[in-house]
Formats: structure tokens, sequence, C-alpha cells
């Protein structure tokens, strides 16, 4: 998909489609609303008198655009100007994209002026986001139907005059994310049968010499020489072998402390032993969700040129029954040296990640962020509208809280007080890999906490909020990227 800035009033501009946002109580009387109206004959001025427009969030009326203008005009409600933020440009974008797709088209126009409650370069950022992210679509393993093609919005053109440098700015941002965020839309999209722990790393090295980035990757021997066994516990039930997957952006100054993402890349969780229930096994093809996000929030940071360094490390396994599994009972090791009793095999991601964390807490980073799709617990907590941050630094927490906010990818923080770590005591091992059902996914982080060293780390469980209905209107239902944004507006927040 092409997304740009073109510097051209909005009024005058030629496009298939030109979607303008309406705030309650706008009138047709000045700026662009004026000159569309203008323009269209007084049309939109009957649209806002009629009441058929009346700027609430979801109004839309549909109107065919002016001579020398573009085509059609779709007018969005925004709802109350003083509640207009990133998130509701965002959606707005997302229904321009919609209209767009409802009319079959492959091109539209989106209006920068006048959505004055968001700061020229953050709206453009908030429309190419939005538009970005609503035009994507999984469609590589179905069939073209010929007779019935499906039509997608293949060019977006973000218009307006009042701050071209900004626009333009922002407008590049926001591009960069949506297409990393729809990068791991599509990896987390993939099957298992298709997206192995060698496929996936396959992608990111791929991913990784198209934009610049640094990329490193083990196999299971490689891992076995380095002591990574709790990564390697989980994979021994499958016959895919297990990659440990490595990014590096260099932009800050050499030998400054990087930070460091870390993202689960189970890319399928059968449970293994303590097999899984059958009924909506298949969702567990998203147990990758994390480590998707995290290479495609590598991908924007090359993308951008963030002036810092950063890192992001992707362990990837699947997690099967077979002769060869870890049992229930069984003691492991792992990288840095402690053993775990593993109580129950589905607990797998903390044992990846165990490894992972240990990895990354020797490379001295400044910070180090996780997110997995961790545990079922962190939707009983927290539902589908957040997810979970913990971690042994309350000032990072706070950070990505507010990361989560602007970004709209939300995350609300749990307590990590040390005696949930007391349900994690082992009678046979230094500790074991389950804490019972009581506030599972503080427990999960708990045990994550035994393997950061030293690092200042916090961890986020996005299993309630990675992928699902997809019921805003920059998604569909699958996949959701999240937390891909949280991601890089993090790492841009400490770059500067
Ligand atoms: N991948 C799952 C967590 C999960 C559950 C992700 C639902 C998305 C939706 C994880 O590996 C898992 O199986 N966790 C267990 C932990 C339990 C055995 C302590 C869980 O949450 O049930
Ligand atoms: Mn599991
Ligand atoms: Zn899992």
């Amino acid at each position: 998909m092409q997304l740009r800035y073109v510097e051209t009033d909005a009024a005058s501009c030629s496009a298939p489609l030109l979607a303008v946002g309406v705030v309650e109580g706008a009138d047709a009387g000045s700026g662009l609303l004026a000159r569309l109206d203008e323009a269209l004959g007084g049309a939109v001025a009957r649209a806002l008198d009629s009441g058929d427009m009346r700027g609430k969030r979801g109004d839309e009326v549909r109107l065919y655009g002016p001579e020398g203008g573009a085509d059609r005009v779709v007018l969005l409600g925004l709802g109350k100007a003083d509640e207009v933020d990133a998130e509701a440009v965002r959606r707005m974008a997302g229904r321009a994209v919609r209209a767009a797709e409802a009319f079959r088209l492959e091109g539209l126009a989106i209006a920068l002026d006048g959505l004055d409650g968001v700061a020229p370069e953050a709206r453009a950022q908030a429309l190419a986001e939005g538009a970005g992210l609503a035009a994507w679509r999984f469609d590589e393993l179905k069939a073209e139907k010929e007779d019935d093609p499906v039509v997608s919005v293949i060019s977006v053109d973000l218009v307006g005059t009042d701050d071209a440098d900004a626009y333009a700015r922002g407008a590049m941002t926001g591009a960069a994310i949506a297409r990393g965020a729809n990068f791991a839309r599509t990896l987390q999209s993939r099957p298992g049968n298709v997206a192995t722990p060698t496929a996936l790393a396959d992608e990111a090295v791929r991913m990784a010499g198209a934009v610049g980035l640094e990329a490193t990757v083990f196999d299971e021997a490689r891992m076995r020489e380095e002591g990574m066994h709790a990564l390697l516990s989980v994979s021994r039930g499958s016959a895919e072998e297990a990659r440990f997957i490595m990014l590096e952006h260099r932009g800050g100054k050499e030998g400054d402390p990087p930070l460091i993402l870390v993202g689960k890349g189970l890319t399928f969780d059968a449970g293994g032993i303590s097999l899984k229930p059958p009924a909506g096994m298949e969702e567990m093809k998203f147990d990758m969700s994390g480590g998707a996000a995290v290479i495609g929030a590598m991908q924007v940071v090359a993308e951008i040129g963030v002036k810092a360094n950063v890192v992001g490390l992707v362990p990837s396994s699947e997690n099967l029954p077979s002769g060869t599994a870890t049992k229930p009972g069984d003691v492991i090791s792992s990288l840095a040296g402690k053993t775990i009793e593993v109580i129950n095999t589905d607990a797998e991601g903390r044992l990846i990640l165990a490894d992972a964390l240990t990895w990354g807490s020797r490379m001295k980073p400044k910070a180090m962020v996780d997110c997995a799709t961790l545990t079922g617990s962190v939707i009983i907590a927290l539902g589908h509208h957040a997810a979970a941050v913990m971690g042994n630094d309350d000032a990072l927490v706070e950070e990505l809280r507010a990361a989560g906010e602007a970004s709209g990818e939300r995350c609300w923080p749990l307590p990590l007080w040390k005696e949930y770590r007391e349900q994690l005591d082992s009678t046979t091992a230094d500790l074991q890999n389950v804490g019972g059902r009581p506030g599972g996914s503080i427990t999960a982080a708990a045990f994550l906490k035994e393997f950061v060293g030293d690092a200042t780390w916090a961890h986020l469980d996005i299993a309630g909020t990675a992928y699902g209905e997809g019921k805003l209107p920059y998604q569909r239902k699958g996949a959701l990227g999240f937390p891909t944004r949280l991601l890089v507006e993090w790492v841009r927040s400490r770059a500067g």
C-alpha cells in the first residue's frame, strides 16, 4: 500500500473519495468545511443543517464531489471537539478506508486540516497509522476469485496545507508504524505449518537485510553450546527445530547500552504433554504474537532511524507432545544456571523467555521489555482492553503505561510483590514453572523476574490483546499486531 502526504487543499484535491472529519457543533462557515461547502454548492451546510451530520461519533454522510475535485466525499462524525484524541483520529482513518472499500475503490484521500484537538504531526501520524492498519488483509493463502475479485485499498493520500512540514513528518512515521504492525499481523496470521520457528527466523533475516538491521540466528546445536536448556526443553517434543532470533539496530553511540525488546515466538502451543483441550486450540498459532511484534517493531525502528541502540530477541519453538517431549515433573536447567521443575508443560512461554531474558541481561541493557501471550489469566484480570504490565522498576512500568496510552495499545500495571514468588517454590528444583491458579499472570511474571539478573525490566502479558474480534474500524478479526505500536512509542520516547 502506498501512503503519502500531499500538500494540497482537500476541498479541491482530485481523488476517487475524500474523507473529512466533522466534530459536534461544527459549522460550514469557516475553514475546510466552508471551502468544501462552496465547492459543493452548499451541500455541506445542508448536511449539517438537516441534522443528518451532527458530528456525533459514527455519523456518516456520503456526497458526490465537486467539479474538478474529489469524485466522492464522506463526512465522518468524530464526537465532541475536546474529546478528539489520536485514537479518535486513527479510528476516523479506519472508517475512511472502510468507506472506500464499500465503494470498491482502490484509493482515497483523507483531509488533515481541521482536526485541531491533535497537534499536526501526531494527527498525520495517527491518520497514517489508522489508514495503513485498516487497509491490511491476510489473503496470501486464499485463491483469487476471478469473477468477483476482492478490491483492496492500495493508495491513501493525506491532504492538507495548514502545517506541511509537520504533516510530512507525521505521515512518514505513521506509515512506517503501520507497515511494521502489518508485518507483525502477517506473521501472526500464518498458521503453524507455515510459520515454523525456522520460517519465522528466515522472515526476520530477510526483513533485516531489507532495512539494514544486523541479524543473528542460533540453531539448536548453538543453543546447546550456549546452555539454553530451558528453551531446548520446550522444543524437545517437536520435529521442528527451535530458533533464537537476534536483531540489532545501531542507531546510538557505539558501546551505548541498548534497549532490548524480547518477544515470545511460540509458533504453535498445543500444551505439550499437558495437552490443551481441542476447542479453540487453533488460536494457539497466535502464540508467537510477542515475537511478531518485536520483529515488526525492529523494522520500524530501522526504517525511521531511531537514535538509540536497540536489540530484538525472539526465542522461537513449537510446544507439542511426543515420546521425546519434556514431561510433568521433569527438572530442566537454564542459561542462568537455575534448575526448574516443569509441573505443567503448558507453561512453556516462561521457559523459552527465561533463556532469552538471561541472554538479554548479559548485554547490560539500559532497559529490557518483553511481551508474550503468556497466560489465560490476564484475560480474566483485564479482559481484552489492555495488556498487563509488571516489572522490577516502577518508572519503566509507568513509561510503558504512558506509551500504551499514546499509541492506543493500552497496558495496565499489576503488582509484583515478593509474596507471589513463594507460589513458585519447588521441593525438587530451584523453582517450579507454575504457581497455581491465584494470580496466574503475576506468578508468570514472578517466574520471568528470576531470569533478568540486574537488568531494569518489564513484562507485557498480551494474551488478551494480541489477537481477537477486531471490532475497531482499523482492525480486522484475527491478528492485531499488538504491541508493535506501543513498543515503537516506548523506544522513541527513550531515544528522545
Ligand atoms: N500460550 C498460553 C497462554 C494463552 C492462553 C495465550 C490463552 C492466549 C490465550 C500459555 O503458554 C499457557 O498455556 N499458559 C497457561 C499457564 C498455566 C499452565 C499455568 C494458561 O494460561 O493456562
Ligand atoms: Mn502453553
Ligand atoms: Zn504458550
